[in-house]
C-alpha cells in the first residue's frame, strides 16, 4: 500500500518568475538578440533588475527563497552526500547544498555577465576591446555552467525521484504525509 501524501509549497510565484523569465532571456541574448542591439540590452537590463530583486528576496523572502537556507557549508555538502549514498534525500528541501552553489555560481556569473555588457554603454569604456572580451568570456562561461546546471537537474531527478522540473513550474510537491524523509524506492 501506498504511504499517504501531502502537496506542499517549495517554491513562490517570484522565484518561479524569476527563473523562467532569466533562463528565457539568456538564452534569447546568447543565441537569438543580435549582439549590442537595444533588444539585447533591454533583455540584459531585465536580467540585472530580477536578479537585484532576487537578492533581495535570498533575504527576506519565504525560508526556502533564502541564502541562508541553501548556502553550501561543508558540514551541508558532507550530509548531502551522506544522504544521496543512503538513499535518503529530504523532498521538503528547496535547493539542496549542491544546488545551491550551482545557483550562487550561476546568479554571480549573470550578474557579472550583465555588468560587463552594461559597462560598454559608458562613453569611457565604449569600443575597449578587453571589456567586450570580458562580457564573452562571461556569456561563454555562464552558459557552460547552465548545462552542467540542467544536467545536474535531470542527474539528480534521476537519483532522487523528486522532481525538481515539475516544481520549479508549478512550485508545489508531492511528499509523504508521515516523514520528512523517504527512501528511493
Ligand atoms: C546577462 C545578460 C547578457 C548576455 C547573456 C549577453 C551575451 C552576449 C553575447 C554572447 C555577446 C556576443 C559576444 C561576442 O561573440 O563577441 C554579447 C555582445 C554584446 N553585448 Fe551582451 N549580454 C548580456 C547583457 C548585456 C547588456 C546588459 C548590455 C548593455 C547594456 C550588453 C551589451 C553588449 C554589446 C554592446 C555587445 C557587443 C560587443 C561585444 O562583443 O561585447 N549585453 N552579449
Ligand atoms: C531551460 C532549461 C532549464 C531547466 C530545465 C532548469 C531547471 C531548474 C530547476 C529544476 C531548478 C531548481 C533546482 C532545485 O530544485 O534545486 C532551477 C534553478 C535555477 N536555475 Fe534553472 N533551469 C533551466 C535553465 C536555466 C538557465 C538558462 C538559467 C540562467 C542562465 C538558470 C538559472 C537558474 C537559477 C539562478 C536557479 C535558482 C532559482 C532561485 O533560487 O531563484 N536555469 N533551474
Amino acid at each position: 500500500m501506498s504511504s499517504p501524501t501531502q502537496i506542499i509549497q517549495i517554491w513562490d510565484p517570484f522565484v518561479r518568475v524569476f527563473h523562467w523569465t532569466v533562463a528565457i532571456l539568456f538564452l534569447l541574448n546568447y543565441w537569438v538578440l543580435e549582439e549590442g542591439d537595444p533588444p539585447h540590452k533591454w533583455a540584459g537590463y531585465i536580467i540585472l533588475g530580477l536578479l537585484s530583486l532576487r537578492i533581495i528576496w535570498g533575504f527576506i523572502g519565504p525560508e526556502r527563497a533564502r541564502f541562508t537556507n541553501f548556502f553550501p557549508t561543508p558540514a551541508r555538502v558532507k550530509h548531502h552526500i551522506h544522504q544521496l549514498r543512503c538513499q535518503q534525500v529530504d523532498p521538503c528541501e528547496g535547493h539542496n547544498p549542491l544546488g545551491g552553489a550551482m545557483v550562487i555560481a550561476l546568479m554571480l556569473m549573470l550578474l557579472f555577465t550583465g555588468a560587463s555588457g552594461w559597462l560598454q554603454t559608458f562613453r569611457e569604456y565604449r569600443g575597449e576591446e578587453w571589456l567586450e572580451d570580458l562580457h564573452e568570456f562571461a556569456a561563454n562561461f555562464t552558459l557552460m555552467l547552465v548545462i552542467i546546471h540542467i544536467s545536474a537537474v535531470f542527474i539528480m531527478t534521476k537519483l532522487t525521484a523528486i522532481p525538481l522540473l515539475k516544481t520549479m513550474i508549478t512550485g508545489k510537491r508531492n511528499v509523504p504525509t508521515e516523514t520528512t524523509l523517504v527512501r528511493k524506492h
